[in-house]
């Protein structure tokens, strides 16, 4: 027996129970359309960190605008039961108080990728010596994609900045892949996250150099959760620009983008959001950018002034706050279904979430630290200021076999290469009962 977050952790299901019966946010899992075995029962379901399920509320939130349109066509825009003129205003303050921004910060837009590349636009401005971007070496790819293109496309990819590297050509000083003005953090020897005084360490000593750093708020392979905080004060005192992207953040993690201070944020909302596939995503502005009308953006005319967009006249007037980055009119049914996923965010409300989820993943690891076999090891910091509600299970000298007999025993779950299951109990569907009956599969499968 051990306790966590005063609560007492027993590896039986009277204690998985006992849990569950405590739970004040247990009825919301009712709210969700869970998948159900070949036999009626519920899966386990730990894919949130991929793909959020669907609220119950969702096809009421989108048939409402498919009925509007049947019936109002055009007039839909300003007569709808929510007109779709202003639609993304009505997702703003929910969505505002999911990441820890005022209202004027946030914007629903587009997706993850693209809103990435238009903040990139306006806040990665190579200048001189400062041209430098910080990321995370193992970010996710399309970051990763993303940045390197933004260098490309700014011609600072080889010292001078006149053009990019040839193929098999890095010059003197720069590195191997071609992009000398990437700073890649990377683990310690021997370690799997990364120490916080091990990124401001790197950002103090390139202070001069570095014009932008773009982190995760949790890193999508190992589930660790960064000081978003420290980062971002560091960033400012070395002089730079700091975004973080937040696709494995929202909706996960207690975040106070505003009071943090960071620069910009980008996130999708198919995750932890509910949303559904290819849901359209956020973006974080910070106030004190409100109003830099100079910045340089990629323009489209539902970014300008709305009081005056329909006079289509031929300069760009963006507006105050994030609004102002926005490029094309939203997609309607999108933001309906994430308008159902944010009431039920409002209900819960993200502190009880957090707490919840702290329980949750502690007493997931507390079960695997019970399995007795050195295959197998967490690599996501124990530490849960340091990680949401995800952990990612090392198992050593494996193939996928393992991952396949979870998965034919109704585990949803996520193989990321070469040796890593991603799990990810999300505290608004899954309980404390699903964890443990997770944790007992899991013995079962590690004897074949
Ligand atoms: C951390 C992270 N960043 C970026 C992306 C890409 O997002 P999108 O395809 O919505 O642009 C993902 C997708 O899973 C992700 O996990």
């Amino acid at each position: 027996m051990t306790t966590s977050s005063k609560i007492e952790f027993e590896a039986s299901p009277a204690c998985a129970g006992r849990l569950d019966t405590l739970d004040i946010l247990k009825s919301f899992r009712e709210k969700f359309f869970m998948p159900r075995d070949a036999d009626g029962a519920d899966v386990i379901y730990f894919t949130g960190n991929s793909l959020g399920l669907q609220p119950k509320t969702t096809p009421e939130y989108v048939m409402q605008e498919l009925k509007d349109w049947e019936v109002f066509a055009v007039e839909g825009h300003l007569h709808a039961k929510h007109p779709w003129l202003p639609y993304h205003e009505f997702l703003t303050e929910q969505m505002a108080r999911v990441v820890g921004a005022q209202p004027i910060e946030t914007v629903v837009m587009n997706s993850l990728t693209v809103n990435l590349h238009l903040m990139l636009v306006s806040f990665y401005r190579p200048s001189g010596t400062r041209a430098k971007i910080v990321i995370e070496k193992g970010a996710f790819p399309s970051d990763q994609y993303a940045v390197q293109s933004q260098l490309k496309f700014h011609n600072v990819l080889s010292p001078g900045f006149s053009r990019p590297f040839a193929q098999g050509e890095p010059p003197e000083g720069g590195t191997q892949n071609g992009t000398q003005n990437l700073i890649e953090l990377t683990p310690r020897d021997g370690e799997s996250t990364l120490r916080t005084e091990d990124i401001i360490e790197t950002i103090d000593r390139h202070a001069d150099e570095i014009a932008l750093v773009l982190l995760g708020g949790v890193n999508y392979y190992t589930g660790q959760a960064f000081d978003m905080k420290a980062i971002t004060e560091a960033g400012h005192s070395a002089g730079a620009i700091v975004g973080f992207d937040l696709a494995h953040a929202a909706g996960n993690l207690e975040l106070h983008l505003h009071d943090w201070d960071v620069d910009f944020a980008v996130w999708c909302s198919y995750k932890y959001l509910n949303a559904g596939p290819g849901a359209v995503a956020g973006a974080f502005i910070h106030e004190r950018h409100a109003e830099s009308f100079d910045l340089h953006r990629f323009a489209g005319w539902w970014g300008h002034d709305k009081a005056t967009r329909f006079l289509m006249g031929p300069e760009f007037h963006p507006m105050r706050g994030a609004e102002g980055w926005q490029i094309s009119n939203p997609p309607i049914l999108q933001m309906a279904a994430l308008r159902a996923s944010l009431e039920i965010f409002d209900e819960a409300g993200m502190n009880a979430l957090r707490q919840k989820s702290v329980k949750l993943t502690g007493y997931l690891e507390f079960l695997l630290d019970q399995i007795d076999d050195q295959r197998i090891s967490v690599i996501t910091p124990s530490d849960p200021n340091q990680r949401g509600c995800q952990l990612s299970i090392r198992v050593k000298d494996s193939d996928k076999n393992l991952f396949n007999a979870l998965t034919s025993r109704g585990v949803f779950a996520d193989w990321r290469e070469p040796d890593v299951i991603r799990v990810a109990p999300a505290p608004l569907y899954n309980s404390f009962s699903d964890v443990y009956r997770f944790a007992e599969i899991l013995k079962d499968c590690l004897k074949f």
